[in-house]
């Protein structure tokens, strides 16, 4: 493995130290463009290896050890990654495949973000771990923190409920909550200034994303695509977004493949997003994606946020991708579709990706023939709510078969032969 040279600004490529991981670019934020840094390796990542060795390694994003900041040996793991390819080809989108996020430790595909940033914070030294969320990535930084043996500390909102707060608080995060969402930040960014915490999540605006090196965990997704793929990668990668984070981190994956002369091309990139901040900024040629406020709250909460990042512009802009708004009908509908008719159940969120395809095949934007690949970032049980609404009360019943068949019939239109 590589080890990491430097941080470097996704945007205007200036170098930082290493361990400069809990700042943005001071010049891009000058310039009112706020930009993420980005692990940057003197070696180019997998340079001395060939593509079909990565197959013996045991199975984990870790196998990919040559493309990350660590090795397997000093990794945080709990087995994330290798998450099945799902072909769906009866869904009418065409040839889509789901790339089944829900299957990692915490059933998210943050588990890649939790695992690679804790094996960071462990080998800088780190003694608390932060994260301001309500949703996928403080439970999956509560859940790592634990493995690596590290106290955690999670801030979420007043509003915050159900079985993702309980997730944090089941692998033993100290969860708080705040009533005023700014004063999250707030407080981790003085827990991390003044106390030195090592922080996972954003915790300053406008945002720039998360933990560098936790996001190169997300380029093994893309490793995993091309591999599946035979390293003939598909033409479309569509993801549900909000700050662009996966986004970043699977073209960078794919960047790299095509460095080390594994993949000949590499995908466009579509983001499905809820507030429209990227294809307002798509549609101005703005440097900065504007903030969109809703003025409801979507059902997507984990993609709720208003405002996408510079870093998730630039990779629809370098890829020729694009931005696609969508709203809580569609993305009610495609749950129920893929849970009742593939037994793929997603968080809301993760449905939006095929609510993207539809239209975009519609609109002639992806071709017929052309391949995508959804990723499906998170489980339906993480947020049930949503289809919980869109679902028949169960009847209830007696003993006997003719009442049992009249509840079928009525409830759910079923009648036998
Ligand atoms: C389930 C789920 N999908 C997608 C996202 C979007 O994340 P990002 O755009 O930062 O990769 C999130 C963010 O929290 C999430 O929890
Ligand atoms: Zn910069």
């Amino acid at each position: 493995m590589p080890d990491p040279s430097a941080l470097t600004c996704v945007r205007c490529s200036a170098r930082y130290p290493v361990d400069r991981y809990a700042d943005d670019c001071p010049a891009c934020r000058t310039a009112g463009a706020p930009a993420n840094l980005t692990v940057a390796y003197d070696q180019v990542p997998g340079a001395d290896l060939g593509r079909d060795d990565q197959r013996q390694r045991p199975r984990s994003m870790w196998r990919w050890q040559a493309f990350l900041p660590a090795s397997v040996e000093q990794s945080v793991s709990l087995g994330e990654g290798d998450t099945p390819l799902v072909p769906v080809p009866d869904l009418g989108l065409g040839d889509v495949w789901i790339k089944d996020e829900s299957r990692n430790p915490t059933w998210s595909f943050k588990d890649r973000l939790a695992s690679s940033a804790l094996t960071m914070a462990k080998r800088f030294g780190a003694k608390v771990i932060a994260s301001s969320s309500s949703g996928n990535a403080g439970a999956a930084a509560a859940a790592y923190a634990a493995r690596a043996g590290l106290p955690c500390i999670v801030f979420t909102f007043v509003g915050s409920a159900g079985p993702l707060v309980l997730q944090m608080r089941a692998y033993g995060a100290m969860v708080v909550k705040v009533s005023d969402k700014a004063d999250r930040w707030r407080l981790q960014s003085l827990g991390v200034r003044e106390f030195g915490w090592y922080p996972t999540s954003p915790f300053f605006g406008p945002v720039v994303g998360s933990n560098p090196y936790g996001m190169e965990g997300y380029k093994t997704i893309a490793y995993e695509i091309a591999e599946a793929f035979d390293w003939s990668p598909p033409d479309w990668c569509v993801l549900p977004v909000c700050y662009g984070d996966a986004l970043y981190g699977m073209w960078k994956g794919f960047e790299d493949l095509r460095a080390v002369g594994w993949i000949a091309r590499t995908p466009r990139f579509v983001a499905a997003e809820v507030s429209g901040s990227l294809v307002a900024a798509m549609a101005s040629g703005d440097a900065m994606p504007p903030d969109v406020p809703r003025n409801a709250p979507s059902i997507a909460t984990s993609i709720g946020a208003s405002q996408a990042t510079v870093q998730g512009l630039d990779v629809l802009r370098r890829s020729r991708g694009t931005a696609v708004t969508v709203g809580d009908d569609e993305m009610r509908r495609w749950v129920v579709t893929l849970a009742t008719r593939q037994g793929i159940w997603p968080e809301a969120s993760s449905a939006a990706p095929f609510a993207a395809i539809e239209r975009l095949r519609a609109q002639g934007v992806i071709a017929p023939q052309e391949r995508c690949v959804a990723l499906l970032t998170a489980s339906g049980l993480k947020d049930p709510g949503p289809i919980e609404m869109a679902l028949p009360e169960p009847p209830l019943v007696g003993g006997g078969l003719p009442e049992l068949m009249a509840a079928l019939e009525n409830t759910y239109g079923f009648t036998h032969g």
